[in-house]
């Protein structure tokens, strides 16, 4: 008799691996992550959970959030929420970077530190420099007891669950998630978002787990061309605005599981610099989902196509107009562009998890990297 239950691939729920398994439980992290912070009607966000009183949100001038890896990469996203919805400027800081240098803060800031594990060593060391020195701390995390959670001033927890393969998935969709809800919360009560567009922003934010697993769906095209970009030993990810800011996690997942040299670029940046990079058949992943900076997109788009790039486009399904400038087109469901990125990421994670395995690579625990970086 041979014992044939194996109790890691039984973790693993069915799927090859970690990461593909936590790709695919996005859509129940953000229902998780939602569940009980948005009143019934849709008109409020409720976080009484963060012990911060609406005197104390008021006296918020400033925010710095302070993180590693792909929780910086959320707090880019952050920032871009906060600044729209509550009008309070934000700096967003890698955290071995903050915590060596003396930052201007009074007891109008807050520190905001977001971790995955809450046991970072950096973004720890910044968290407690700001206690130290009397500030005001607030953490995002998804463990409930750890070293973040517990000494942080306030705490927004995030619902991922146990995220188990070393490159972050369904934690920065929830750190997303956590912060849309916080900006909300914010500008509800500084007064700098009325309650018509407030209700519109949650309505849109409760059909993201929906649309995610719409995206899910794309998978198989995805892999086909993951397979094919897996043979070149670079990839350049292009956007503007809240584009850049997913391109440059999509960048970061590239390279962490597949070892292929990825770069992420402001796309109006990319005369300066990265342009004399671009050789015929080089891919060329492009983020178009910003309205507002659509235009100015595509004629990049049309400077890396003069150099014969290979151009793979993230756009808003319906957009056909964008197949005239690229190659090929992943099509995402709508949703109000300030919340792109939650619908994005998926594709990008996935392209990197395909790419990862085309070229034989170990998936959940890439080479020279660790889940948690708890020394410095
Ligand atoms: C490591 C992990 C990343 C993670 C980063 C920050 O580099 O591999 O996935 O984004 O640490 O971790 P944290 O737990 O602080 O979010």
């Amino acid at each position: 008799f041979k014992v044939t239950w194996d109790a890691v691939a039984a973790e693993k729920g069915g799927y090859e691996h970690f990461m593909l398994k936590e790709i695919h439980e996005q859509p129940k992290a953000v229902r998780d992550t939602l569940s009980g912070r948005i009143a019934e009607d849709g008109s409020a966000v409720t976080l009484g959970e963060l012990d911060l009183s609406e005197e104390v949100v008021r006296s918020i001038d400033r925010i710095h959030i302070v993180a590693c890896g792909t929780s910086y990469h959320a707090g880019l996203v952050g920032k871009v929420a906060i600044e729209t919805l509550a009008r309070i400027p934000v700096d967003v800081e890698i955290a071995s970077e903050y915590r060596y240098r003396n930052p201007i803060v009074t007891d109008r800031t807050l520190i905001l530190v977001i971790s995955q594990s809450g046991e970072t060593a950096d973004t720890l060391a910044a968290l407690r420099n700001a206690k130290m020195a009397g500030n005001r701390v607030m953490a995002i995390t998804n463990v409930v007891g750890s070293s973040a959670a517990r000494e942080a001033d306030h705490v927004l927890v995030t619902w991922a669950g146990p995220e188990i393969s070393v490159a972050s998935t369904k934690a920065y969709t929830t750190q997303l998630i956590a912060l849309y809800l916080f900006a909300a919360y914010l500008g509800q009560i500084k007064g700098t978002i009325a309650s018509d567009e407030r209700a519109k922003l949650m309505n849109a934010i409760l059909e993201l787990p929906l649309k995610i697993d719409e995206v899910l769906k794309t998978a198989p095209a995805i892999e086909t061309i993951a397979r094919d970009f897996s043979s070149w030993d670079d990839a350049f990810f292009l956007g503007r605005g809240l584009d850049f800011a997913v391109a440059l996690e999509g960048a970061l997942k590239y390279k962490e599981i597949s070892y292929i040299h990825a770069e992420a670029y402001p796309a109006g940046e990319l005369k300066h610099g990265t342009l004399a990079l671009i050789t015929e058949g080089v891919p060329v992943i492009a983020l178009v989902t910003q309205d507002e900076l659509y235009e100015k997109t595509v004629s990049n788009i049309k400077e890396v196509k003069a150099r014969d790039a290979h151009v793979l486009a993230l756009a808003w399904v319906g957009d056909e107009e964008i197949e005239k400038s690229v190659d090929r087109v992943l099509y995402v469901p709508h949703t109000l562009p300030f919340l792109a990125p939650v619908l994005l990421v998926a594709p990008l994670q996935l392209l990197a998890y395909y790419a990862s395995i085309a070229r034989g690579n170990d998936v959940d625990k890439p080479r020279n990297l660790a889940k948690s970086v708890t020394v410095e």
